[in-house]
């Protein structure tokens, strides 16, 4: 089946999630070609809910004490760059891309596909995947200002209406959101699937606490030594959105495939979507949400 989406797109839908055409053709490369690794760690996540702090986290994780500050890969390049997508990047072109460039381990991958699509692709291997979910109105808004900033336009109510509808009735590239967040919350229940489900939020409020779940997870976990010195810290501050914002790579960069780093960075707030959705918009959102989520055990 297809529809339409909210810049008249036509989507396509696959495994229950919606996609344009040449992502649909990359996600089957993707699931066809990849190899996977036992070490392999995939950041996934539905668009706009964090994922570029995520993948700068894990960075910082991997890499730290290897580099002199200046050095530091996330002072040279922007974290879409370092860690690609695997249906937007890797396999956008073909089924069996060039990998050389991550010849050590481990090697650190993304997606924005469900965990069932995902799956299909990781062969039962035994890869840690790492997501990150975040309330639907906040990435809603923030998905709005970054279509706008892709297609060089100020972000316009009438955009953010075709949106919400298109979000409501679950038409948008990943989507349903919710579906998107289940698959990934049933999947961290099972100690099987290796999944570890971190919020947005929570990772905003309690920032030392989730870093230290995700090195543990990574089985990178801190040591005495490095709590006592400063090395979560460290790290917060170097992934704070106001840090990676003023970099001078961020500020001029553009990823490989073509989008402006500094769209990647934004407000970073909680709740912001208060600001633009009228009390009819967070109705009926809420509404959907409280249907989908209810009885799941998620935590809204
Ligand atoms: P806002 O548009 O609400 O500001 P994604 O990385 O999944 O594309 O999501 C982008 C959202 O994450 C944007 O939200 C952006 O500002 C926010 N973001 C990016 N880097 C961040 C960081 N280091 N810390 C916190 N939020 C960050």
């Amino acid at each position: 089946p297809s529809d339409i989406d909210f810049v008249g797109r036509e989507l396509f839908k696959y495994q229950e999630s919606w996609y344009g055409n040449k992502m649909l053709q990359a996600i089957i490369n993707f699931q066809r070609g990849f190899e996977p690794q036992d070490t392999d760690i995939i950041i996934a996540s539905f668009p706009k809910a964090g994922t570029t702090w995520l993948k700068a986290l894990t960075v910082a994780l991997l890499e730290r004490s290897k580099h002199s500050s200046d050095a530091h890969p996330l002072r040279l390049d922007n974290p879409h760059n370092l860690v690609p997508f695997f249906e937007l990047d890797l396999y956008a072109k073909s089924s069996k891309p060039d990998m050389t460039n991550f010849s050590s381990t481990p090697r650190v991958f993304a997606t924005h596909v469900p965990l069932h699509t995902l799956q299909e692709a990781l062969k039962n291997s035994s890869c840690k995947i790492v997501y990150v979910w975040r309330n639907v109105k906040d990435v809603l808004v923030s998905y709005w200002y970054f279509k706008s900033a892709l297609m060089k336009v100020e972000a316009e109510r009438s955009l953010l209406e075709s949106m919400f509808e298109s979000f409501c009735r679950g038409v948008s590239y990943g989507g349903p959101f919710w579906e998107h967040v289940l698959s990934y919350w049933r999947g961290s229940l099972e100690e099987s699937q290796n999944v570890l489900f971190l919020k947005y939020e929570d990772l905003k409020t309690e920032p030392r606490v989730q870093l230290k779940r995700l090195a543990e997870f990574l089985d990178c976990p801190f040591t005495v030594e490095e709590e006592e010195n400063g090395s979560v810290e460290e790290i917060l501050e170097l992934c704070s959105l106001r840090n990676l914002k003023n970099l001078e790579i961020n500020k001029i960069g553009i990823t490989s495939r073509g989008v402006d780093h500094k769209n990647f960075f934004r407000k970073g707030e909680v709740g912001d979507s208060k600001n633009y959705l009228t009390p009819e918009m967070e109705k009926r959102i809420d509404m959907i949400t409280e249907d989908k989520f209810g009885g799941s055990g998620l935590k809204l």
